[in-house]
Parts: C-alpha cells; structure tokens; sequence
C-alpha cells in the first residue's frame, strides 16, 4: 500500500536493538562451520521452529544460547555488518546497539574481543553504507552488581566508544534497585544510562529506573501505562519509549498486534519509538514493525513522521546532527 511505501522509506534512527538478537538462523549455522562448534538443530528450519515463546524467559533461554557461535573478533564484526545492512535497507540512517558483553565474557571471551569486533563493523557501516551507530552496554541483570561493576572495570580502555550503560535480560525479581550503585558509578564517568522497564515487570519498576538509576531512555515501558501519574511524569519530561511491537507480541506482552498500545502512547503525549529488539528472533527488522503497526487503521502518516521523528529526538546524536535528520 501506499501507506506501508511511504513508512518504510521514511529515514528513521534504531534505538532498541541487541546485537546479539541479530543472529540469524543462517549466520548461526554459517559461524558454528567456521569455528567448529555443534549446534543442537539439525537445520535453519529446526532452529526457526523453536522460536515459539510464551514469555521472556522462554527467549532468553535460547537466545543465550545461539550467542554461543560468536567467538572471534571477525564473528563480532560480521555479526555487527550483517545487522547494519539489513537496517540500511530499511532506511535507518542512525543505531544505538545493545551488546552484553557478560554473555560473552562468562564463557571465556575477552570484553577485548566482543568490543573490538562490533566497534570494526560499526566503523565499515558508517563508511561504506552511511549509517552512524553507538554502542550501549548491557548488564545482565539476572547477574548480581558485582558482576556488573567487574563488567564495568573491564570496559574502562573503551569508554570513548561506549555512548551509554543498559540493563536487559530476566526483569521481573530483578528490580532496577539491585544496580543502584553501578549506574551511579557509570554516571560519574560520563555515560549516559537506559534501562529496560516495564516490559514484564510493574510500573514500580519503572520508577526505580527513573529514580534510581537515573534513566535517560526508557526502554519499552509498557507497563507505565497502568499507572497515570507515572504515564504523564514521563510525558511531562520528554522521556523516550524504545518501543519493540513485535518483540511484545512475540513475547505475549501484548495478546494481539492489533491491540498494540503505541497509539495510546502517541495520544498521551509520550515519546514513542518503534525497535526491533531481537529482529532474528521475532520475526522482523525496524521496517517489519512499523508495517505490522498499519492494519489497526489507528495511526496515520503523520503519526508515522512522528514516529520517525521521536527517533532522532530520542537518541543520543548531537543538537546539530538531530537537525539534520529530522
Ligand atoms: N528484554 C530483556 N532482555 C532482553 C531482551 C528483552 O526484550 N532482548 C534481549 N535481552
Ligand atoms: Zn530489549
């Protein structure tokens, strides 16, 4: 349609996405050759067949487990590349990436190794297919904070190239308040901070995030939404929503795609944003998403600029270089 035409020309910025949910079936397949390691699946097919999740947790336990491919600088990078092609073509000009590095580095691979390797593939896709990135680091918040503040020690010689920390994995019985500390650490040397709230776990936590942790980007937050005094503090402040429509139906956090609240967040003045999470896992890139937002009938073309815009508004590029995308 036309609609679908003109969204999925429309230049926009990824703010949610963990490289590691990059991994396609066929990559997985492709690296477990060139490093020599089985894989339980005897095909793509197979493997596909088993991304079916009722709940975080069922994802997480097979996403943590096809990370486990990726062992070289040269995996990382290609990993990196791969993703960055596929959000060139779908009109992404800007990415803030999660990686998690304690996935890596619990099974034996250096920080050196994960960092050096996507920071490769970052630089090759803002020469050779213009898209600009930065790099968020995620603590594994099913880990305890002195695993964090040892992940943080070791990302000290890449401060430089790290925009921001991030906290992801199992949320609910993991409040934002178990890392307190470290996000107060990664503040005071410079970064800027995100959380992942409000997916599974209570608007609570989505105050904690605030609070505590001193969020600059809120990611997901759908649960914000049952509480109205919260839902219009993050209005008020401007606070953007990396929202992930398809991870939500993937992961039962909505029951229908149709049913999707972004248009209430539109309509409550929130910055909403659309994200892919996990694209080889959920079944599509940033374009997939915006396309599955349109036979609702609730949002608009200019919702969709609007949209694309909170993209831009909501990442962490310069005053000067936000103008000139939006
Ligand atoms: N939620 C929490 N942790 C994650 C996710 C997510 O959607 N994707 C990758 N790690
Ligand atoms: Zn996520």
């Amino acid at each position: 349609t036309d609609l679908a035409h003109f969204v999925s020309g429309l230049p926009k910025a990824e703010l949610h996405l963990h490289i590691e949910g990059s991994l396609e079936p066929e990559q997985m397949f492709e690296l477990a050759r060139r490093n020599r390691i089985a894989i339980p699946f005897a095909s793509v097919e197979e493997l596909r067949g088993a991304y079916s999740f009722s709940r975080l947790q069922d994802f997480l336990d097979i996403y943590y487990q096809g990370a486990d491919v990726l062992r070289t600088e040269e995996d990382f990078r290609d990993l990196a590349l791969a993703y960055f092609r596929r959000a060139a073509a779908d009109s992404v000009v800007h990415a803030e990436i999660f990686f998690d590095p304690q996935t890596h580095t619990d099974r034996g691979i250096p920080f050196q190794v994960v960092a050096d390797g996507l920071l490769a593939g970052m630089q090759e896709a803002e020469r050779d297919l213009d898209v600009t990135s930065r790099l968020i680091l995620c603590f594994l918040r099913h880990l305890d904070e002195d695993a964090a503040f040892e992940t943080l020690a070791a990302a000290e010689p890449w401060l430089d190239r790290i925009a921001a920390v991030g906290l992801d994995s199992s949320e609910v019985g993991h409040p934002p308040s178990k890392f307190r500390r470290v996000f107060d650490r990664a503040g005071e040397m410079g970064l800027l901070r995100v959380a992942h709230a409000g997916e599974e776990g209570p608007p609570a936590y989505v105050h904690e995030a605030l609070d505590l942790l001193h969020i600059d980007r809120l990611d997901h937050g759908n649960r914000a939404l049952e509480d109205r005094a919260l839902t219009t503090r993050l209005a008020r402040s401007g606070m953007t929503l990396t929202v992930c429509p398809l991870s939500n139906l993937k992961l039962c956090v909505v029951e229908d795609i149709d049913a999707h609240p972004i248009e209430r967040m539109l309509r409550l003045g929130l910055r909403a944003t659309v994200n892919s999470d996990d694209p080889a896992y959920f079944g599509g890139y940033v374009n997939d998403n915006y396309r599955a937002l349109i036979p609702a009938g609730r949002l608009d073309a200019h919702d969709f600029a609007t949209l694309a815009r909170n993209s831009f508004l909501g990442s962490f590029l310069d005053d000067v270089a936000v103008t000139r995308h939006i």
